[in-house]
């Protein structure tokens, strides 16, 4: 991914395989216009992860939602941007042609497969209906399928399993069985919003662990939105955190980690609890995200910033190329880099 320009190891014909620019998203409510999405642009390239952090109502899921084109509208609208997927603008497809990409080529995971997946119909019918409906296969080469595919998200005992019904399975199966329908049509990009988040720990690394292996042998883009940056870390190759609508930092993610170049990611990675220092007293990012109705002028994140001066309460900090494949929005973004305290 890269703030602007190309990313690495992007298709032949030039373009990354997701490529949004200028991203603008608003929710026109009674209580005003709520300012969700405000030019968040990003690329993912085939077989990349993109890790998409901040905290909650920062705007990850709008921004997921307008590229699969489920934006709840209204009250939310897209007013800016492009969205390119293989070079073309999904904001400027029909209805129809849009609803087939989300079919085939653009899957999701969404946090709660147990509403997710339809409870009145076995987790092979709905399996294999995805067969059925996009490969034309007969209703018992569609139900070998959904068992291979069971088998290949290591639910056990699968094939003895394809008549069960969702709420039959545990979380942590179900939400296999939610990385399964996402991988049957094997698409080129997943986005995977908050996968593991209604998990215990231990069965959230796991789940984490599969996907990112089938990611890997399947080679597709997945944009994995969290607000867990101890989950990303061994899974993801870049980040992007996200402040009130925005992208505040992108980064490889060793690099974000060793040295971040925001002083709100800073303060997320602090907030970590961290074996190596236990007992120590954790971080917390002071005060509460704005409101996206009315967002402080200058740096949104000046109310809350330790460092803040007086140029960050008026001018609003642009992207600064802080390396190659890494940007900031802070003015003071070298202080930041250099002043890594005890960071390892
Ligand atoms: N259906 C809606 N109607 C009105 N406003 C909405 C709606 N959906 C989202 N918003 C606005 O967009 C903001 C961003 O929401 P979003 O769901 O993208 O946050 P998020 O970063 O995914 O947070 P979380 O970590 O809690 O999932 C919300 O704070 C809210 O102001
Ligand atoms: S621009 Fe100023 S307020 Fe914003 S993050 Fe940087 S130092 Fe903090
Ligand atoms: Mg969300």
């Amino acid at each position: 991914m890269t703030v602007e320009g190309r990313a690495p190891g992007t298709e032949a014909d030039g373009g990354a395989l997701l490529d949004v620019r200028g991203l603008q998203v608003e929710f026109r409510t009674r209580d005003g216009i709520a300012h969700a999405v405000n030019g968040v642009s990003y690329t993912v390239a085939a077989g990349e992860t993109l890790a998409v952090l901040g905290e909650s109502g920062s705007g990850k899921s709008v921004t997921a939602q307008a590229v699969l084109g489920i934006l709840d509208t209204p009250p939310g609208h897209v007013t800016g941007g492009e969205i390119l997927f293989h070079g073309r603008d999904l904001l400027r497809m029909g209805a129809e042609e849009r609803r087939r990409i989300r079919g085939t080529k653009l899957a999701m995971i969404f946090q709660d497969a147990l509403s997710a997946l339809n409870p009145v119909l076995s987790v092979g019918a709905q399996l294999g209906e995805m067969f059925e409906v996009h490969r034309g296969a007969s209703r018992k080469e569609a139900r070998d399928r959904a068992a291979e595919l069971m088998d290949r998200v290591r639910i056990p005992a699968a094939r003895s399993r394809v008549g069960d019904y969702p709420h039959q399975f545990s979380g942590g199966m179900r939400q296999r069985i939610m990385i399964a329908m996402a991988l049957a049509l094997e698409p080129d990009l997943i986005i995977a919003d908050e996968p593991t988040t209604a998990l215990d720990v231990t069965v959230q690394a796991q789940v984490m662990d599969l996907l990112a292996e089938l990611r890997r042998e399947y080679a597709m883009g997945l944009v994995l939105i969290t607000h867990d940056l101890g989950v990303v870390a061994d899974v993801a190759d870049r980040i992007a955190v996200m402040y009130a609508g925005r992208i505040v930092e992108t980064a490889p993610v060793h690099g974000l980690y060793r040295a971040p170049a925001h002083p709100y990611t800073r303060g997320l990675l602090d907030s970590i609890p961290r074996l190596d220092q236990k007992g120590r007293e954790l971080y917390a990012i002071k005060g509460l995200p704005p409101s996206l109705t009315a967002i402080p002028p200058g740096c949104p994140f000046h109310p809350r910033c330790p460092k803040a001066q007086d140029i960050c309460r008026t001018d609003r900090p642009p992207l600064y190329d802080v390396a190659p494949g890494r940007a900031s929005a802070c003015h003071f973004w070298e202080e930041t880099v250099s002043e890594q305290g005890e960071r390892p």
